[in-house]
């Protein structure tokens, strides 16, 4: 298993729209195997594809106290929706930002396990909105999607220069270790 990068918004990559997954092979079991393991070192309660640059149709998911529940959707579709729910939502790819956004309260999804084979699933609660949230990913969408304009491109400026920040330290590390004299032991 390996701990994949998580994009960070607004990298565009974020915005591409993962493709159906044709067969649950062993490359696609690794892969959910990898996305549970990164969302878990995070930590977080749901991972989908797109967040670590892979633009298929799966997502993770454990809203349990122990984070011993793990879910896994491939290529999952909302069929029923009912009521409404605000809820304050986080994302590992908006890190620092919890924003209140409203969703479908109960939520019916059809899927496929680890295994290949179908299930549908009805949800209420967290559980409800972390699909919800999920599946957006999927689709090139953010919670931040859900919000005001202005607090968007708040969140957006603030992201980009914490970005700027972490480049200009990682260039100056990079400069220091090429002055350092080149010593060799013989
Ligand atoms: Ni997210």
């Amino acid at each position: 298993m390996a701990i994949l990068d998580i994009l960070i918004f607004p990298d565009p990559r974020l915005r591409q729209k993962a493709r159906p997954v044709e067969q649950v092979d062993d490359q696609v079991r690794r892969l959910v195997d990898d996305m549970l393991e990164t969302m878990y070192a995070a930590p977080g309660i749901g991972l989908a594809a797109t967040q670590v640059d892979v633009q298929r149709q799966v997502i993770v998911i454990d809203v349990s106290e122990g984070h011993d529940s793990p879910l896994c959707f491939i290529n999952p579709r909302i069929v029923a929706r009912e009521g409404t729910e605000q809820m304050d939502e986080g994302c590992l790819s908006v890190p620092g930002f919890f924003e209140t956004v409203t969703r479908a309260d109960r939520v019916t999804i059809e899927a496929l396990d680890r295994d290949g084979n179908p299930f549908r699933l009805e949800a209420d609660g967290l559980l409800s909105v972390c699909m919800q949230h999920e599946i957006d990913h999927l689709d090139g969408k953010l919670f931040v999607d859900h919000i005001s304009i202005l607090k968007r491109q708040r969140i957006r400026h603030k992201l980009e220069k914490q970005r700027k920040e972490r480049q200009h330290a990682e260039s100056a590390r990079a400069r220091e270790a090429a002055a350092e004299p080149r010593r060799s032991a013989i």
